[in-house]
């Protein structure tokens, strides 16, 4: 039976990159998933186009309980470090909008390249076989799968983490963690849809309608379009913020994001006879001027309204609070926040302190960047600086 020096868990975005820097460094890697093919998740991504980066990439856009600990593997592995290798093999890219890069022909390319990446450092790769079992034990760990038992000073936990469980996700990653004493966030569905009960959901009958909006939780604020849905809230506003959102807690959302508190009474004095709806119109949807008038109970032309009932109006606009009854849960979420640790692992490596040998990368880990790119770019730069390592 062939001897390797590395088996990583997982042929994903994480997996294959780490696979592919340690197998071009000299290692002899062996890449097992249980899926079929490599990087399912790499191919749906960016609507088939996949957003593998973003050039505005920094720390301060990813969620962590160490909000440090990203730093170093991003710091070494860059945006630009992977552009340069898209580059290298003549795909062509451009950038969408706020720094997110996609690819302008498909996202079969990014693996197509990953494994060209793979097969340039001999990665052996073991798809359609799951895992039987992992110990540890002589400073060896004991993984079989596929009927065989193989011993390697290094494992590599890259499986993800649960999100979108009919395309194969886990929480196997967190599993083989624990048992191995490693300490887990808890995990939670990120970048979701949120749903909306109560009185809110009567705006699932705007289903279909959108806005740019501002979208604030606590400190966290996003300016990009919302949607309303069948079933609640969504677009990439709702999506970011969703990721910072705890249960049973409100979201502001500000409608006139362009426009200061007093709008409606500058407007007032300058068009008096003009009416309120016709105003917001002329800024936002119909239907969800409707809406939100027939909520607000305040109609009829700018002069005829007082300067209170405008200003509690535009208030009311720019601070509309939602309470999502929850969220589509990991069926629908992009990624998973939380996960494995990251005060075990080595900010560097990726390697766990406790275990010598046993890393773990990409989004198993607590590390979960904002939606346009973030994430891919923490799986390619754990997964370089753990191939690094190996
Ligand atoms: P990833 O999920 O890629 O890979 C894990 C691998 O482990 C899979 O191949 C899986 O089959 C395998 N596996 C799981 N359990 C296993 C087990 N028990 N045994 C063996 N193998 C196992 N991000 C971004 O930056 N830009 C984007 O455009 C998008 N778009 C996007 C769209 C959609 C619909 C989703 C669901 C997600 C995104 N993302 C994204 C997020 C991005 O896909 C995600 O962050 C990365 O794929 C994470 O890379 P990993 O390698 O860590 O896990």
């Amino acid at each position: 039976m062939a001897e390797y020096d590395a088996i990583i868990l997982g042929a994903g975005a994480a997996g294959m990159m780490c696979a592919a820097i340690a197998g071009q460094r000299g290692r002899r890697v062996l890449l097992v998933d249980h899926a079929d093919a490599p990087g399912k998740k790499i191919l749906i991504s960016g609507g088939g186009r996949c957003n593998f980066t973003n050039i505005h990439t920094a720390a301060d856009r990813y969620l962590s309980a160490n909000p440090h600990f990203a730093k170093s593997a991003l710091g070494r592995y860059t945006a630009q470090d992977f552009i340069a290798l898209v580059d290298r093999y003549g795909i062509a890219w451009h950038e969408k909008t706020l720094g997110q890069l996609f690819c302008d022909g498909s996202a079969k390319q990014i693996v197509a390249m990953l494994l060209e990446e793979c097969a340039a450092g001999n990665v052996t790769m073991m798809l359609g076989q799951s895992v039987e079992d992992v110990t540890h034990g002589d400073g060896r760990y004991r993984v079989t799968t596929g009927g065989q038992t193989h011993m390697v000073p290094a494992l590599v936990l890259a499986t993800g983490g649960p999100s979108i469980p009919k395309m194969g996700a886990s929480g196997f990653a967190y599993d083989v963690a624990r048992h191995f004493g490693l300490s887990i966030v808890q995990p939670r569905p990120a970048l979701v849809p949120f749903t909306l009960g109560g009185e809110d959901a009567l705006f699932q009958s705007l289903s279909g309608v959108s806005a740019e909006v501002e979208v604030r939780w606590n400190k966290a604020r996003f300016r990009e379009a919302a949607l309303f849905t069948h079933r609640g809230l969504s677009g990439p506003a709702m999506l970011q913020i969703s990721s910072y959102w705890q249960h049973r807690t409100a979201i502001q959302v500000d409608f006139l994001p362009d426009r200061k508190p007093d709008w409606l009474l500058d407007e007032k004095r300058a068009r008096p006879r003009t009416g309120l709806r016709r105003t917001l119109t002329d800024v936002l949807p119909e239907r969800l001027v409707d809406a939100l008038l027939e909520r607000i109970g305040t109609q009829g032309e700018l002069g005829s309204l007082t300067d209170k009932q405008l200003r509690q109006a535009g208030e009311r606009l720019k601070g509309w609070p939602f309470t999502p009854s929850g969220t589509e849960g990991y069926a629908k979420a992009e990624v998973t926040v939380g996960g494995i640790a990251t005060a075990g692992l080595s900010s560097r490596t990726m390697e766990a302190a406790k275990m010598p040998g046993l890393y773990a990368i990409g989004e198993a880990v607590d590390v979960t960047g904002w939606l346009g790119g973030y994430n891919f770019q923490w799986a390619w730069a754990s997964g370089w600086s753990a191939g690094q390592a190996l």
